[in-house]
C-alpha cells in the first residue's frame, strides 16, 4: 500500500473501484476507435467484421419446423423450433452442460461427438418426427468464424476459455455433419450462424415488419454484436456502391482494440489476461463478459485479502483462492443485495466466516464498479455501431425499405422490453422486501412481462413514429444485472454523436435464447431458397 495511503478497508475498496471508473471522455475515445475499427473491419479481410451471408431479415411471416444446435460459451442447446409465421414461436429444447474436457482438448472428435449424440438422442424421443426426415439444420456457432457462404466457414479461433488447436481453420458445418453421419443420423446441417446474428433475426421475426431491426447484442459468457450493414459498404467481398441490399455483420466487437490503444486497464484485467488460454486476444470481451467479472472481483478480494484489511476469515479451500471460481451471477445478486443480504451472499458463495458489514460493503463496492466498466464499455461500443449504420441519420420508413419488408396484417406479441421487465423486477424486490420486513416469508416468482397487448401494440406505433433504433439483446448480464441497462444507456448520452435524443430512439429488447430460434430462421430461408430453385 502507497504510504500515506487510508489503510481502512473501505477507504482501500473505493480506491480499486476508482481505477475501474471509465470518465466520459474515455468512453468517447473508446468509441471513436471502435468505429475506425468497424470501417477497417469492413474494408479489409480483418478476425472482426465478419459477413454472415444473410441478406435479408424475416418479417414474421416465416413458417415451419426446424431443427437448431446451439453451440454457446458453456451449453449446448438442441432445439426443434415451430415457426408459427405471425412473430411467434414455439421451441421444444435439450440442454446440455459441455464437458470441460471437450472444451479444451487435443482433438475436435470428442466435441462434436457429443453434440451428435445428444441431437440423436433427441430425434429417439420424437418419433413424430420420422416421417419429416432427413431433416435440415441450422447450427448456432458462438466463436470467430470467418464465413465463406450460408453454410460454411473457417473457425479462426477459440476464446471463452476453449481451446481445440486441431479445430482452426476447420468449417464448423462440416465437423458437425461428420460426427453426425457417425451417428448415422439423417439430418443435413444447411446454415451456420453466429449467436449474434441469430438473435438479429430472432428479434425481427419478433418485431414484425412495421420495426426494422438494426442490431443484436449478447452479454453472456462472450460478448459480441451483429448488425445491418449496406452491402455497398461492405467492400472486404469487392462490393461497389452500385451494390444495393443489406449484410448482417457479425462485428466480433469481443477483439475490438486488442492492441489496447483506448481500452482502460487495471493490474487486474493484466492478471486475468495473463492467465488466461488467449492472453492479448478478446480484450473488451475480458472487460465486459460473464466468464470473467467474476474473476476481476476475486483477483481484487484476493488483493484485499494481501492487505489484512478484512474480518472475515478464509480458509485455503474459499473460493476466493481458486482460479475461475467465482461466477458473474455472484455480482448481479449482490447488487440487489440488502446489507444483511450480502453478507450471507459473501459468506456462501466464498465460504467466509465472520463476515462484517464492511467486509460484503466493500466488497459490493468493487462488484458494482466492475459491472458499471462493463456496461459503460457495453454503450461506448453500441453508440460506435449506431453511428457506423447510419441509423442516426436514416429515416424509419427509409431503414425498412432497405431490409425489404412486406407489410402484412400480423398478430401482436407482447413485446419484453428490458426496461419493462426491470421495472417489474424492482417492484417484486421492493414487495419482497417489505413481506421480509413485516415478517412474512417472500414467494419468489419468474418476472413476468407487465404490459398488456394493447399497450404493447401503442407503444410500437410510438416506435415507428419516432425512428426507433430497434435492438435486440441476450445473455445473463443484461438479464439479471440490474442497471446494467442504465448504465449502457448514460454512456450512449456520454457520446456526442448520440447524446440524449439518440440514446431516447434506443429500445433494447431482451431477446432470450434467440440464438437457435435464428439458426431456425436462417434453415428455413435456406429451405425456401432451395425450392425456389
Ligand atoms: C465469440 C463470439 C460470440 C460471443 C458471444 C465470443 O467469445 O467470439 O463469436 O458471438 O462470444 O457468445
Amino acid at each position: 500500500m502507497p504510504q500515506g495511503e487510508d489503510p481502512s478497508l473501505l477507504a482501500q475498496a473505493e480506491r480499486i473501484a476508482r481505477d475501474f471508473d471509465i470518465l466520459p471522455d474515455q468512453v468517447r475515445s473508446v468509441t471513436r476507435h471502435f468505429v475506425a475499427q468497424l470501417k477497417d473491419g469492413l474494408a479489409n479481410a480483418r478476425p472482426w467484421q465478419l459477413p454472415s451471408y444473410v441478406q435479408s431479415i424475416p418479417t414474421g411471416a416465416e413458417k415451419g419446423e426446424f431443427l437448431a444446435v446451439d453451440l454457446g460459451g458453456s451449453n449446448c442447446r438442441i432445439c426443434l423450433v415451430n415457426l408459427k409465421g405471425d412473430s411467434t414461436f414455439e421451441v421444444a429444447q435439450s440442454k446440455h452442460s459441455v464437458p470441460p474436457s471437450l472444451m479444451v482438448s487435443s482433438s475436435h472428435r470428442p466435441l462434436f461427438d457429443f453434440i451428435a449424440q445428444r441431437l440423436h438422442e433427441f430425434l429417439e424421443k420424437r418419433t413424430d418426427l420420422a416421417d419429416q426426415l432427413p431433416y435440415s439444420l441450422g447450427f448456432t456457432f458462438s466463436f470467430t468464424c470467418e464465413q465463406t457462404s450460408l453454410a460454411s466457414g473457417r473457425l479462426i479461433h477459440w476464446d471463452k476459455g476453449w481451446d481445440i488447436p486441431d479445430a482452426l481453420g476447420r468449417d464448423p458445418c462440416v465437423m458437425l455433419q461428420d460426427a453426425i453421419d457417425r451417428q448415422g443420423v439423417p439430418i443435413r446441417v444447411t446454415v451456420l450462424a453466429n449467436d449474434s446474428v441469430g438473435t438479429l433475426l430472432t428479434r425481427s421475426y419478433m418485431s414484425g415488419p412495421k420495426i426494422s431491426t438494426l442490431a443484436a447484442m449478447i452479454f453472456g459468457t462472450g460478448t459480441n454484436a451483429a448488425y445491418v450493414e449496406k452491402l455497398s459498404n461492405v467492400r472486404r467481398l469487392s462490393t461497389t456502391a452500385a451494390d444495393t441490399g443489406i449484410m448482417v455483420m457479425n462485428t466480433e466487437w469481443g477483439c475490438l482494440d486488442d492492441k489496447m490503444e483506448v481500452l482502460p486497464r487495471t493490474p487486474f484485467d493484466d492478471e486475468l489476461d495473463a492467465s488466461s488460454t488467449d492472453p492479448g486476444s478478446q480484450m473488451l470481451e475480458k472487460r465486459v463478459s460473464g466468464l470473467y467479472l467474476g474473476e476481476l472481483l476475486r483477483l481484487a478480494i484476493v488483493q484485499l485479502h494481501r492487505l489484512r484489511v478484512f474480518t472475515m476469515e478464509l480458509d485455503k479451500k474459499s473460493p476466493v483462492f481458486r482460479r475461475d471460481s467465482i461466477d458473474s451471477s455472484f455480482i448481479s445478486k449482490l447488487a440487489t443485495a440488502s446489507a444483511e443480504g450480502a453478507i450471507d451472499l459473501v459468506e456462501d458463495v466464498l465460504s467466509a466466516k465472520n463476515t462484517a458489514p464492511d467486509d460484503a460493503q466493500a466488497i459490493q463496492l468493487i462488484a458494482s464498479s466492475i459491472a458499471r466498466r462493463a456496461a459503460r464499455l457495453a454503450g461506448a461500443s453500441l453508440a460506435a455501431l449506431i453511428i457506423q449504420s447510419g441509423r442516426l441519420q436514416t429515416s424509419h420508413a427509409r431503414s425498412i425499405s432497405l431490409v425489404h419488408k412486406v407489410e402484412e396484417p400480423r398478430r401482436m406479441e407482447i413485446s419484453s422490453s428490458t426496461s419493462a421487465q426491470r421495472f417489474c423486477q424492482s417492484l417484486g424486490l421492493l414487495w419482497q422486501r417489505i413481506l421480509k420486513f413485516v415478517g412474512m416469508n417472500p414467494i419468489t416468482r419468474k418476472p413476468r412481462g407487465c404490459i398488456s397487448s394493447q399497450q404493447a401494440q401503442m407503444s410500437r406505433d410510438n416506435y415507428t413514429d419516432q425512428g426507433t433504433i430497434d435492438i435486440g439483446a441476450d445473455g445473463s448480464l443484461i438479464e439479471f444485472y440490474p442497471t446494467f441497462e442504465t448504465e449502457m444507456r448514460a454512456a450512449l448520452r456520454d457520446v456526442t454523436e448520440i447524446g440524449v435524443a439518440g440514446e431516447q430512439r434506443v429500445r433494447v429488447h431482451l431477446t432470450k435464447d434467440g440464438s437457435g430460434v435464428g439458426a431456425a430462421l436462417m434453415a428455413q430461408a435456406a429451405s425456401q431458397m432451395g425450392k425456389n430453385g
